[in-house]
């Protein structure tokens, strides 16, 4: 449907621009995702004060929300961000654009560039678009989610929820169970968890995991079974089985006994240590169902961390 890649005849050259694009966390430095983070901590503050509201003027700024996959956590956090911002949002439906008649990512942000959008928030099952398009617009591009590759504000939402919950990054023991190849989360998470030596268990079925050359794999992960994470760990960070991304006929069977968190596998966590699950969850499938809202689950607290670090996100950009 989407095509995605930018003409190679185009001959556009790459544009000097003002805003700041958030594609992956390998591009910023420790320093830059401290500011955001304390920008996330003061929205999340002000998240429930109306104070947060700031008026909307026809001079603020335009956002473009466009989905080419699902979603409902990233899609709506984006907007009531914008919306608190006092920003403009216009969100884009690819099944009644002009996607449907050929038109590229490139020429339909070009287009929306041309009616005064200043940030393209921007998920698509293609790795390497936004890296393609991003430099040849003025606009600001946000990824917010790019097949398996990253979800760099989910990345930033999780960190912000552990550093808010344990006081620091540093030291911390993250276990991520699950799906980690097809997982844009575990990557963000790696990436940035990494930046602050933090050190990463990764747990699931053997063909889920990273390969053993993957750039992901480095010093401060490591691959080890599932009980030893959950033992070990500070923070236990389910993933959901990416069923859109695979054929499960091989992983499918006694998956919640073997990977999921159950009962009797959050009873080996120690007795601080929380859980974190991106979401979407499947109840019964990679987590007990009951645990999803417990005392010690951190689930929901990422989701209005969403809110926050996506305003802290747009305000950099723009
Ligand atoms: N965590 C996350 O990206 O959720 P959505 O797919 O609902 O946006």
């Amino acid at each position: 449907m989407l095509k995605t890649s930018v003409d190679p005849k185009q001959e556009k050259c790459f544009v000097k621009k003002k805003r700041k694009d958030l594609i992956s966390l390998k591009d910023l430095n420790v320093n830059e995702i401290l500011g955001i983070l304390e920008r996330g901590d003061y929205w999340s503050d002000h998240l429930n004060s109306r104070f947060s509201i700031i008026p909307r003027t026809v001079d603020n700024p335009i956002v473009s929300n466009l989905f080419f996959e699902s979603s409902t956590r990233t899609r709506f956090s984006f907007e009531v961000a914008a919306k608190k911002l006092g920003f403009h949002v216009l969100n884009f439906e690819p099944q009644n654009s002009s996607v449907q008649k050929g038109e590229t990512l490139y020429d339909t942000l070009r287009t929306l560039e041309s009616m005064g959008t200043n940030a393209a928030i921007i998920r698509t099952s293609e790795e390497n678009i936004l890296q393609e398009v991003a430099p040849l617009l003025e606009l600001a591009v946000i990824n917010a989610g790019a097949g398996a590759n990253e979800h760099p504000t989910q990345g930033l939402l999780d960190i912000l929820t552990m550093r808010q919950h344990f006081g620091k990054l540093n030291g911390l023991k993250v276990a991520i169970i699950g799906d980690i190849k097809h997982s844009r989360v575990a990557n963000s998470n790696i990436i940035a968890l990494g930046k602050f030596d933090a050190k990463v268990f990764l747990s699931g079925p053997e063909n889920l995991l990273p390969s053993d050359d993957s750039e992901l794999i480095g010093p401060h992960t490591q691959i080890v079974p599932v009980d030893y994470a959950v033992q070990e760990a500070d923070v236990v960070m389910m993933l959901r089985l990416q069923r859109e991304r695979h054929a499960l006929s091989n992983v499918a069977d006694n998956y919640f006994r073997d990977y999921g968190l159950s009962r009797e596998r959050f009873n080996l966590m120690q007795s601080h240590a929380m859980i974190m699950h991106p979401a979407p969850f499947n109840r019964g499938v990679e987590i007990d169902g009951d645990l999803v809202e417990h005392p010690r689950s951190l689930i929901y607290k990422q989701v209005s961390n969403g809110v926050a670090v996506r305003m802290a996100v747009l305000e950099r950009a723009l």
